[in-house]
């Protein structure tokens, strides 16, 4: 990894930051002195990363201090709460990190009837990306997408991994793994899919590695936690975890549009690239949640001064609803 202290300082929105690797950025972040918009659903938790983050990063006149925004990323309505609060934070936005993340049992419902991973690993970075994006095209527009290699095959499975559009939201069967590996594929095919309809935002999909977190912490089953209690010595510590994330929420360039597995770019699977599948995708998912932006400002890419400051007359926020 590179040194973190070189890249400009950001204002970095950090979806999924209460815990695992994205607690573990979010402190490499908050070190390297960017400035931290931070979600997560549990608040106690929330509050004592910010506690952290301070008691770590003496305050300055030249930064300043994270903000914890308690919300749910699972629904539409918690998006739009969740967003309406970062605009309050700011008006611009360097890097979006969406990684917030699951892994559930039992086929699970959100409160507007979605299935639980494809809430949480497609629609909420899809609707955050959309919602955000006047935001982002204020800042440096760089949008992040933990994504995970089981995009190409299911845990403990065997075969590659494609969509069901008949079946997205696991209505005729729900396995833990494949729910989770297929909606880790839908966001690589919106990843891949947002870069051709916007290039001039930046956006990478990047597996953090196998890292030792909460992610299972439902997961009871006798055979899983065997396995995964013997193997837990070969996972990474969180703070390895997250030094992707954070290289690639902060390097000055990235390699836009691609794949990364920790700091390099790779191939995804075969089916990431299919492009009748990323259209459908992105059809059925605008029918769920309304239309993407099709048009916005294009991003300031030299990003100076640092996003959060008052509004150039050339790049205005739109004031209408963004979707
Ligand atoms: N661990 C691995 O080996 C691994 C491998 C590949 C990819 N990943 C991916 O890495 C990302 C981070 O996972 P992790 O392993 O660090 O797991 P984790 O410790 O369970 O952290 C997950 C984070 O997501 C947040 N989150 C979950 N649902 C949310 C929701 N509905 N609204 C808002 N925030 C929500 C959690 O917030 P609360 O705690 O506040 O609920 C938490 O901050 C996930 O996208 C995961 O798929 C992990």
């Amino acid at each position: 990894m590179k040194p973190l202290a070189t890249s400009t300082p950001r204002t970095i929105v950090f979806v999924g930051a209460t815990s695992g690797l994205g607690r573990a950025s979010a402190l490499q972040l908050a070190a390297a002195g960017h400035r931290l918009i931070l979600v997560g659903r549990d608040a106690r938790r929330g509050a004592s990363l910010v506690q952290q983050i301070s008691s770590r990063t003496p305050a300055s006149p030249a930064t300043r201090p994270p903000a914890f925004l308690a919300g749910d990323v699972s629904t539409r309505a918690g998006i739009e709460a969740v967003v309406s609060r970062i605009r309050d934070e700011t008006d611009a936005v360097d890097t979006l990190v969406n990684n917030a993340g699951v892994m559930v049992p039992r086929r699970t419902l959100t409160a507007e009837g979605m299935e639980l991973n494809f809430a949480v690993h497609h629609l909420a970075p899809f609707t955050m990306t959309a919602l955000l994006l006047p935001l982002l095209a204020r800042g440096a527009g760089r949008v992040v997408n933990t994504n995970s290699e089981g995009h190409r095959a299911p845990l403990f499975g065997a075969g590659d991994v494609r969509l069901d559009f008949d079946d997205l939201q696991s209505n005729r069967g729900y396995s833990t793994y494949l729910a989770y590996s297929r909606s880790k594929l839908a966001n690589l095919l919106f990843t891949l899919e947002f870069h051709r309809r916007l290039p001039a935002f930046e956006t990478v999909a990047v597996h953090p590695g196998m890292v030792r977190t909460r992610l299972v912490r439902s997961m009871h089953r006798p055979g899983f936690w065997l396995l995964s209690t013997a193997t837990r010595w070969m996972l990474s510590s969180p703070a390895k975890g997250g030094e992707p994330l954070t290289e690639l929420a902060t390097a000055p360039a990235v390699r836009n549009g691609e794949y990364y597995n920790r700091s390099r770019p790779v191939a995804p699977s075969p089916h990431a690239h299919d492009r009748e599948a990323a259209e459908r995708l992105w059809q059925a998912t605008e029918a769920l949640r309304g239309p993407f932006p099709a048009k916005t400002a294009r991003p300031r890419r030299d990003s100076s001064p640092p996003a959060g400051n008052p509004l150039p007359a050339d790049n205005p926020l739109p004031t209408g609803p963004p979707v």
